[in-house]
């Protein structure tokens, strides 16, 4: 690959812990070979755009970038624009930049991020010959050249590779780590389920699975370099299948290793929960006591349209199980709002789903029609004004709910992994609890300095918000 000395990157993520993660991929490319981070798009050489495809908001954010970016490429022809991602595996949203956004340099998609160093270059090469052309022509024609401030532009078409289908696995590629403390580690990519709202099995293909052997060797390591927390991703990480190995098995493998403190993993389909997985949460102390079970509605009749495969009844017996094995889990959930066709009784219905599970937090969605979906040609869509004021009544309820599950905290004593101190005030640190609830707690100015990130504190709760918790130190483990 071609290095670079001096360049700098901006990578802007849209979207879920996989494309964050394929974000670190990215950043690890560029890394090796040379480029440091810019603060800004504003400061970068180079801008990667990781598109998401899964509501339509995502889809209007990504194109308003896009048309602040241009103003940079306007000014500095020599800066490199790359967009990746969901949204890039459509093909009308690839017609749509090549019309209307041509001065784009690089499109890929989600199965072949590990070609973008070779498109990199190729772009950065054809410049280069570019350029060495128009300075020959310039000093034959005895013309004014660069150093007179005229920038030379390029005639450059947008390079597109995007390919359909994932193939295997790869391994291997670098990434450059958000964090020391804890890591996001991918164990299965694509989706088989086909809910009928939902793009993902279109823009991230048919499931796959990591070897375990892979997975475990990659954990080892970063566990041997300090991570004490490890998140396993995946879009359905119950259906993950390795050599004789499921899911729950891949959980205890990895629970023996030394230094790892917590294992945590998204997302589960709760028609993929295995008992075996249940007990596990009461059984290994590294699995930490939270799992987030997109419900999705509360109507049979929904569910069963969103081509879910469970029952509300089903759902609600997962969850009873779950807080058998493991009285103190937390659970959340994500909840669609204005199905096609959602009648005010089955939305009833997810109202009082939610008052029985009681969750600890809720990601509500608006129902947002993805074109090449079933449910985007579903008769009965619901109105605007219907969906928000349903939505505001299920808010009102998930909030509740949320502070009267942090308000049984006050009082105890909980351990916290310290993610960081706060900026205006160095006492005073924020973390997460093994059933995921922020923290926020005062350590004092001469302790709050001592404690590190990924630090394992217990803290005295004194008080509940609905997001969040807040707190004293009481010990700090290390
Ligand atoms: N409209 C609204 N919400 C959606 N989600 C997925 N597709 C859609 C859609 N078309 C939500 C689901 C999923 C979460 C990641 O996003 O709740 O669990
Ligand atoms: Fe989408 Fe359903 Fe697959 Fe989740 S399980 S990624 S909601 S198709």
């Amino acid at each position: 690959m071609l290095q670079s000395d001096s360049k700098k990157y901006h990578i802007i993520t849209f979207g879920c812990q996989m494309n964050e993660r394929d974000s670190e991929t990215l950043a690890g490319y560029l890394e090796e070979r040379g480029y440091t981070p810019a603060g800004s798009h504003e400061e970068a050489d180079l801008v990667l755009i990781n598109t998401c495809s899964v509501r339509d908001n995502a889809d209007k954010r990504f194109f308003g970038t896009l048309g602040q970016i241009k103003k940079h490429k306007e000014h500095d022809p020599d800066f490199v624009i790359g967009v990746c991602g969901c949204m890039m595996q459509q093909q009308y949203i690839v017609d749509e930049i090549k019309e209307k956004y041509p001065w784009v340099d690089i499109v890929f998609g989600t199965h072949n991020i590990h070609v973008f160093p070779e498109m990199l270059d190729e772009v950065l090469i054809s410049r280069e010959k570019q350029l060495e052309k128009a300075r020959r022509e310039a000093a034959r024609k005895q013309e004014p050249g660069e150093e007179d401030g005229t920038p030379f532009r390029y005639r450059q078409k947008t390079m597109i590779d995007v390919w359909k289908e994932g193939g295997d696995v790869v391994e291997g590629m670098p990434y450059k780590r958000l964090y020391d403390y804890k890591a996001f580690v991918n164990i299965m990519f694509g989706c088989n389920n086909f809910c009928t709202y939902c793009i993902v099995p279109y823009t991230r293909g048919r499931e796959r699975s990591r070897e375990a052997a892979n997975i475990k060797a990659e954990v080892e390591r970063l566990a041997a370099g300090g991570v004490k927390e490890v998140t396993l991703l995946g879009q359905n990480v119950n259906s993950y299948r390795g050599k004789d190995v499921d899911f729950t098995d891949l959980i205890y493998m990895l629970a023996q290793i030394d230094g790892l403190e917590r294992i945590r993993f998204m997302t589960s389909h709760p028609k993929d929960i295995s008992d075996k997985l249940i007990n596990a949460f009461g059984d290994c102390g590294k699995l930490c006591k939270f799992i987030h079970l997109p419900v999705q509605s509360g109507s049979d009749e929904v569910i069963r349209r969103m081509n879910r495969h469970y029952t509300r009844d089903q759902y609600l017996r997962i969850i009873d199980k779950l807080r058998t094995a493991a009285p103190d889990i937390c659970i959340s959930t994500d909840i669609i709002v204005g199905f096609p066709g959602e009648t005010e009784a089955q939305f009833a219905d997810t109202l009082d789903l939610v008052e029985r599970v009681g969750y600890d937090s809720a990601f509500t969605f608006l129902y947002s029609i993805r074109p090449g979906t079933p449910a985007a040609k579903y008769p009965d869509q619901i109105p605007e004004e219907v969906k928000h004021e349903r939505f505001d009544r299920l808010v009102e309820a998930v909030n509740r709910h949320s502070l009267a599950r942090n308000k049984a905290y006050v009082g105890r004593t909980v351990e916290v992994m310290a993610e960081g101190a706060s900026k205006r005030d160095a006492g005073r640190l924020g973390g997460r609890t093994d059933g995921f609830k922020l923290v926020n707690f005062d350590a004092g100015p001469a302790a709050g300095g001592l404690i590190r990130p990924g630090n394992l504190c217990k803290v005295k709760i004194t008080e509940a918000k609905t997001f969040s918790l807040v707190g004293e130190l009481v010990t700090d483990r290390g």
